[in-house]
């Protein structure tokens, strides 16, 4: 798929087919996730590809969105902090940003794959981390069910871009 193509195709999913996700595919996803740039390459992150039906269970019941639970594999984004890149002044862990490029192209990668992700954040870390199993100094920051829809996703809602972007000559 062309790389514009994909930007357009790559929407949220909440619907989802139980059909297995090729292994390759999984393998290609993870090779484009690491391209992802990093504040001084630190790279403070770890993604997972959980497909061990009792570990997606724990962790469906922590965000409990029913699509979450339909996906035959549920990636989990990591992230270190201490890891990461800390911003001279207040020393702010820039952790979140990295992840999320990494996280994105992870998703954009899906997309080019025929497969279908959405991005979720809206779960209580601690507790998800204790679902997980994963243990500081990492912490689950982003998590999305990886796997083919089952349903058109909604009518595409965007700002027009003169609200959101100009050029200053
Ligand atoms: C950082 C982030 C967190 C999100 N968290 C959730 C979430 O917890 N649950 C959910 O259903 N969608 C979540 N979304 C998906 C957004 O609702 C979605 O991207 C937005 O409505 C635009 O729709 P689109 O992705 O189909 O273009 C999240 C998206 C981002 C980027």
């Amino acid at each position: 798929m062309e790389f514009y193509e994909v930007l357009k195709t790559r929407r949220s999913i909440r619907s989802y087919k139980s059909d297995p996700v090729p292994e390759e595919a999984l393998r290609r996803i993870a090779e484009a996730a690491q391209c992802a740039p990093s504040a001084c390459n630190r790279q403070p992150w770890k993604l997972v590809a959980v497909r061990n039906a009792a570990l997606r269970k724990k962790i469906c019941e922590v965000y409990r969105n029913p699509f979450l639970a339909q996906a035959p594999v549920i990636l989990l984004a990591l992230g270190n902090a201490s890891m990461a890149w800390q911003r001279p002044g207040d020393d702010h862990s820039i952790v979140e940003i990295d992840l999320g490029i990494m996280f994105e192209h992870a998703v954009l990668a899906a997309t080019a794959e025929g497969l279908a992700t959405c991005w979720i954040c809206a779960f209580e870390r601690a507790k998800m981390d204790a679902a997980a199993g994963i243990q500081a100094p990492w912490t689950v920051l982003a998590v999305s069910p990886l796997g083919y829809a089952a349903a058109e996703p909604t009518p595409y809602q965007r700002k027009p871009s003169a609200e959101t972007f100009e050029i200053i000559d």
